[in-house]
C-alpha cells in the first residue's frame, strides 16, 4: 500500500496513530512493551501537512538535520514537544518499513487543552518540533495466524501502521472501523482500495448511515479464537471490546487506550531511587512524579495519566499499586514496571531503577 502523498490533498500520505491529548491511546498489550532504554531527543521538521478527514490534520516530520530516524515497529507512538511545555503522544501512522520519516494524524479535539489545536490551527510545514523517538506500547505480534483490528474514531491510526507491517509480511488481517459519519473518518479511500485489492477485510461502519453504534460484539463473536485481536478507540468501545474476549487467550488480546483510569494510590510509601541514593515519603493520592519533581528531580513524561508508557520504570523491591492503563495483567503481576505517574506501592518501601 502507498505510503506517499495522499490523494486529492496534495500533501501527506495519511498515517497516524492514536493521540493522547493529554488522553491518548494507552496499550493494554500481553505482548511485551519495547521502551527505549536511553531515548534519544530528535529534532522533526515538518515536510508536509494535509486533512485525513474533516477534523484531522495529517503530519509528515523528516529528521531535521538529515541523520537518520530511530527505527520503530508498527502500533509505536512519538511524543511531541509543543509549545506552552506541552508534551503529546500521536501513533505513527507508516509503515516501519519507511526509514526517513513518521507521520501522524491528529484530531482537533473540541475540548483541547492545546496540543491538537496548535497543530490543527498553528503548525505549518518547516516548523521544527522536538520529539522522544519512538515508543511501543501497542506492539503487534507479526506472525499471528489473522489480526482483527476494532478501531473507533482517531483509534484508527496504529491499526494503519500495523496494516501497512501486516500487508509487508503477506500476512492475513481484517479490519472493522467505525466513525460518527463518513467525514469524520481519516484514511477511507486508502481503505477502500485495500478493500477493492482483496475484498473481505475492511469493514466500515458510519453510526449515522446504520442509525445505531458498530455491533462489536456480534462482529467479535466472529473472528476465530487463534486470531490476535486489537481495539483502540473511546472507552465504551473498548469496555465493549473487553467483554468481547472474555474466552480468549489474554495474550491473544491487545488494547490501546486513549485516556487514563484517573485512580489514585490510597496509601502513603517510601520511594526509594536506588541508583541516585535517595528516597522520599509519597503522601496517599500523590504521584511519585509529583514527588520527585517537586525535590527538582526530571523524569520522562508525557501524558501524565497512565496512557502513554512514557515514564515506564524499572522497579527493584516492593510491591506496586498499579493505576495505570499500560501495562497488560501478565506485567502487573511480575511486578517490575510501573507508570510512577499515577501508580504507588501496597509496600511501605518502593526501590525504583532511577
Ligand atoms: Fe504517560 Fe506516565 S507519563 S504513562
Amino acid at each position: 500500500m502507498s505510503e506517499g502523498l495522499y490523494p486529492g490533498s496534495g500533501a501527506l500520505a495519511p498515517d497516524s496513530a492514536c493521540q493522547y491529548e493529554p488522553m491518548g491511546a494507552v496499550v493494554t498489550s500481553s505482548a511485551p512493551h519495547q521502551t527505549p532504554a536511553e531515548t534519544p531527543v530528535l529534532r522533526l521538521r515538518v515536510a508536509a501537512l494535509g486533512m485525513a478527514a474533516t477534523t484531522i490534520r495529517a503530519v509528515e516530520l523528516v529528521s531535521a538535520d538529515g541523520s537518520p530516524l530511530p527505527a520503530f515497529t508498527a502500533g509505536s507512538h512519538i511524543n511531541l514537544k509543543l509549545p506552552g511545555d506541552l508534551s503529546r503522544s500521536y501513533s505513527l501512522t507508516n509503515g516501519p518499513q519507511t526509514t526517513d520519516r513518521y507521520t501522524i494524524a491528529v484530531n482537533r479535539d473540541a475540548a483541547s487543552r492545546g496540543g491538537s489545536a496548535y497543530i490543527a490551527e498553528t503548525l505549518k510545514v518547516g516548523d521544527v518540533l522536538v520529539a522522544d523517538a519512538p515508543h511501543n506500547t501497542f506492539p503487534l505480534v507479526e506472525d499471528a495466524e489473522l489480526t482483527a483490528m476494532f478501531a473507533g474514531g482517531i483509534g484508527i491510526t496504529p491499526m494503519l501502521a500495523m496494516i501497512r507491517r501486516i500487508e509487508a509480511l503477506g500476512r492475513p488481517w481484517k479490519l472493522f472501523y467505525a466513525a460518527r459519519n463518513r467525514a469524520s473518518a481519516a484514511f477511507v479511500a486508502e481503505l477502500q482500495a485495500l478493500e477493492a485489492a482483496q475484498p473481505g477485510r475492511v469493514h466500515f461502519h458510519f453510526d449515522d448511515e446504520a442509525g445505531k453504534v458498530m455491533p462489536l460484539l456480534k462482529l467479535a463473536a466472529g473472528v476465530p479464537k487463534a486470531a490476535h485481536v486489537y481495539c483502540c478507540g473511546p472507552s465504551r468501545m473498548i469496555d465493549t471490546f473487553k467483554a468481547s474476549a472474555g474466552w480468549r487467550p489474554p495474550d491473544n488480546v491487545h488494547v490501546e487506550h486513549f485516556a487514563g483510569t484517573n485512580a489514585k494510590p490510597t496509601t502513603a510509601f517510601t520511594v526509594v531511587l536506588k541508583r541516585q541514593g535517595r528516597e522520599f515519603y509519597v503522601p496517599a493520592g500523590e504521584s511519585i512524579m509529583q514527588v520527585l519533581e517537586d525535590n527538582g528531580i526530571a523524569v520522562a513524561h508525557s501524558c501524565r495519566e497512565g496512557v502513554c508508557g512514557t515514564c515506564e520504570t524499572r522497579v527493584l523491591e516492593g510491591e506496586c499499586d498499579h493505576k495505570d492503563n499500560v501495562l497488560s495483567a501478565r506485567e502487573r503481576e511480575a511486578n517490575g514496571l510501573i507508570m510512577i505517574c499515577c501508580s504507588g506501592a501496597k509496600s511501605e518501601r518502593l526501590v525504583l531503577d532511577i
